[in-house]
């Protein structure tokens, strides 16, 4: 309880919000204990994390996008599924990506995904501001997220985020 209890403040950053140096791996391992009670004994997570260099961030906000994505990846897979979620460094950015096994997305679907208040899931379940915060945070990081689907075989998000701050970052 009391390792829970820490994790979550780490998580929320309630004592020390802003920018950070943060290893992006750490930030996975935190939204995954998060998440946990969502993915139980249902879905199987592998995780293949990198040797990362620590990027520039604003961790809270940074969890939160993790914790979006492996919240959707895991209502997309219902009964069970498995989440690859991987880190990796490239020229410039630390990439992050998650992949799961659910349902995909249609094509004349996949164009509205970020949209605010854009939702498939019922009433009440789902707000469809989920990603919509997500694309404003990476935004705000000067990163990118793409996303690739396939109808019935699953869907991966791809997130970069910058190993240096630029200037767009900095204003916003
Ligand atoms: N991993 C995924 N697999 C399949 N569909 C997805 C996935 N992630 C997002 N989607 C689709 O994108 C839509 C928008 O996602 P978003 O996270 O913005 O809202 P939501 O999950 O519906 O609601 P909220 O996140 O506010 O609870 C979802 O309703 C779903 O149709
Ligand atoms: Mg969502």
């Amino acid at each position: 309880m009391s390792g829970l209890v820490m994790n979550l403040k780490g998580f929320a950053r309630v004592d020390r919000d802003g920018m950070d140096t943060v290893d992006l791996n750490d930030s996975v391992r935190s939204a995954l204990t998060i998440a946990s009670h969502q993915l139980r004994d249902r879905i199987t997570v592998v995780q293949q994390l990198g040797d990362v260099p620590k990027v520039k961030c604003m961790p809270s906000q940074i969890n939160q996008v993790f914790l979006n994505m492996i919240t959707n990846a895991a209502q997309a897979m219902g009964e069970e599924g498995t989440l690859t979620i991987r880190s990796q460094a490239k020229p410039n950015v630390v990439e992050v990506s998650f992949e799961d096994t659910g349902s995909g997305i249609a094509d004349d679907v996949l164009p509205k995904i970020f949209d605010p208040f854009f939702t498939t899931k019922p009433v009440g379940e789902g707000t469809g501001l989920g990603l919509s915060i997500v694309h404003k945070i990476i935004q705000g990081h000067g990163g990118a997220i793409r996303v690739k689907s396939q109808v019935g075989k699953g869907t991966t998000f791809f997130v970069e985020l910058p190993l240096a701050q630029t200037a767009t970052a900095k204003a916003a």
